[in-house]
């Protein structure tokens, strides 16, 4: 089971998480939808601990942080890292490291945090570039692929870590229409292979198709979380409004 209860999170005065508490269901996908500056990004990133919140809880499968209670954790602490570790994180702006060819970004974590051998993380580093469907690009740069390509790198990244959960923050909402395709059918195949996955998109179509559950976030809340018929049935004119709005 993984699941956040009661998260509060501040920068300053700006009161972002206002008391949020979230299921993540195994081997579903979840999908947080909501306007922009509504809270969904800082969600996403007290639950892999990028951020902290300010108190509440973070309970990943077994791993538990209490927030609030004494002092901050602090970041390398053994707690911490137990509870990143269960968590890969694909970024809008996909973030790769641009001093590493595409196979060193993939084999950077595994061998660095994990401590595995070398060649095997290679070998797992190729077959992930063969289930993205970069294998020809093993040797590149990140700075001479598409957006497409290099989120498909991140998005092997991610997995080279063998997460149990995958967080997506809007995915495909850097690229270019023609090449949100490429990276919107890695993430459907990892759906239907019953990854545990978090996502943040405005692609209603998209959300629609892949969410067991989706999350409606508005104001640091969430105001309402359902299948996508319940969201969409016009019974709460804040979600109704937003929904019209993106189609
Ligand atoms: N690192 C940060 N420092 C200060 N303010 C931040 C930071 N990250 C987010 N915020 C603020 O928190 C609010 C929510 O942002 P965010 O979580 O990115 O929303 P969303 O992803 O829904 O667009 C915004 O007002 C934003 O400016
Ligand atoms: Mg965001």
């Amino acid at each position: 089971m993984y699941y956040v209860r009661d998260i509060q999170k501040h920068f300053g005065n700006n009161h972002v998480l206002k008391g949020v508490s979230l299921d993540i269901e195994a081997h579903k996908t979840t999908v947080l939808v909501g306007p922009s500056g509504s809270g969904k990004t800082t969600l996403l990133r007290c639950i892999n601990l990028l951020e902290m919140p300010d108190s509440g809880v973070v309970h990943l499968n077994g791993e538990e942080m209490v927030f609030g209670k004494g002092a901050p954790p602090k970041y390398a602490s053994g707690p911490v890292r137990a509870l990143r570790r269960k968590t890969g994180m694909v970024f809008q702006n996909f973030q790769l490291f641009p001093h590493r060819t595409v196979l060193g970004n993939i084999i950077e974590g595994p061998v660095s945090v994990l401590k595995q051998d070398r060649a095997q993380a290679v070998g797992e580093a190729e077959a992930l570039l063969e289930k993205v469907g970069l294998s020809d690009k093993r040797d590149a740069w990140p700075r001479d692929l598409s957006g497409g390509q290099q989120q498909r790198v991140a998005i092997a990244r991610a997995l080279a870590m063998k997460p149990e959960l995958l967080l997506f923050d809007e995915p495909t909402s850097a690229l270019d229409p023609e090449l949100e395709y490429e990276v919107l059918s890695i993430i459907r195949q990892l759906c239907a292979e019953k990854q545990t996955i978090v996502i943040i998109t405005h692609k209603l179509s998209f959300a629609q198709e892949v969410a067991d559950k989706i999350v409606f976030f508005d104001g640091g809340r969430i105001l309402r979380e359902g299948s996508w018929d319940e969201m969409n049935d016009g019974s709460v004119p804040r979600i109704a409004q937003f929904l019209n709005m993106l189609r």
